[in-house]
């Protein structure tokens, strides 16, 4: 057993302590914070076994956002899932940096950040370059010149927030937080939510000092439709892919507005499971996302003639591909 590198889930440090992207603290957390409604299931409804509960919240004056709030994860739980044969050798630190979905979505949002970032430097530079040669001669000008130059740079500014808007990847996400333990009394009065899968030690311990909330906050979507543009939607996963973000959990329930918004279990590179998984695991777990892609496609908009796998890869029907890739998996470890 290796020791596992702290957290501080109330810091200013980005998460998680480990290679790879991490995610900024979210800006707003120390605003009061009311609870509104549940936006996924009720945990009565919810046989999957969800890994968070996801709500309506108002940050004080900032306004209404989506709160994603994590269950906790057993280590031996992480250990005993579907990679147990090749996990072995895996650290403490990159299994639960990597695979527990609260860190797992941080590091895909992170990534998706700096992708989104990027998109939208290249597409305005021309106009950056022009606001530029603007600013570099008002220096040399009067206070007044100056005073545009202010001007200048808001437009640059603007302008640079309007491109990533255009560029959007997913649903936005604007940063992780930390909620006291002590939240939990509310949300099992309010919303009946018990199941936070807590270690046996921890439920053991008073409700004050127990280990606090791993929560995401995104950008509230509410009466929009699910899908958008199929041609954009696969685009955006391509790119995703392109940059080793793999979401791995391709489903309608997972896509609002025309957008991602889980990455609970993205493999985002850096990520163990790229780097100690044969060739065949590999090759079968990187194209799921396209098979999956095309299966919800299938059955949710069947007019589309958008596809997402390969045309020799698609002669393979959906339920032999998960046959042979489970098979491979165990044959393969
Ligand atoms: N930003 C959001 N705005 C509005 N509703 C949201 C938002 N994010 C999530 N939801 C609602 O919560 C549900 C669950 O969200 P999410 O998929 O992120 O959690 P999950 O625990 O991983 O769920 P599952 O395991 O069922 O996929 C979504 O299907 C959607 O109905
Ligand atoms: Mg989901």
């Amino acid at each position: 057993m290796t020791s596992r590198t702290p957290v501080d889930l109330y810091g200013k440090a980005a998460l998680p302590p480990c290679d790879g992207p991490r995610l900024k603290p979210f800006k707003y957390r120390k605003e009061s914070i009311e609870f509104v409604s549940l936006l996924s299931e009720p945990p009565s409804s919810s046989p999957t076994g969800a890994c968070a509960h996801v709500f309506k919240v108002k940050f004080g004056k900032r306004g209404y956002y989506a709160l994603k709030i994590f269950k906790f994860k057993k280590i031996q739980d992480l250990r005993g899932e579907q990679w147990a044969l090749s996990n072995e050798n895996v650290s403490d630190d990159d299994l639960v940096f990597h695979s527990d979905p609260f860190y797992a979505e941080c590091r895909a949002y992170g990534k998706i950040e700096e992708i989104e970032e990027s998109m939208a430097r290249k597409s305005s530079k021309a106009s950056q370059r022009v606001a530029a040669q603007q600013i570099q001669s008002s220096t040399k000008q009067t206070k007044r010149k100056s005073r545009s130059q202010k001007n200048s740079r808001s437009q640059v500014t603007s302008k640079h927030s309007v491109d990533r808007e255009a560029h959007r990847l997913a649903v936005p996400c604007y940063g992780f937080m930390g909620l006291p333990p002590t939240f939990e009394a509310l949300l099992a009065e309010r919303f009946g939510i018990f199941d936070w899968d807590r270690s046996s030690s921890d439920e053991s311990m008073s409700q004050d000092i127990r280990a606090p909330f791993r929560a995401l906050v995104k950008q509230l979507v509410e009466n929009k439709p699910a899908f958008g543009r199929p041609r954009k939607m696969l685009a955006d996963l391509k790119i995703l892919r392109a940059h080793e973000i793999y979401q791995k959990d391709i489903a309608a329930r997972n896509y609002m507005n025309g957008l991602l918004v889980d990455f609970g279990a993205a493999w985002t590179s850096p990520h163990w499971c790229l780097e100690t998984l044969s060739r065949n695991q590999l090759h079968y777990e990187l194209f799921s996302d396209l098979f999956e892609w095309d299966h919800m496609m299938r059955e949710e908009i069947p007019s589309t003639v958008v596809r997402a796998a390969p045309l020799t890869s698609r002669l393979l029907s959906l339920r032999d591909y998960r046959e042979l890739g489970h098979d491979m998996k165990y044959k393969n470890a």
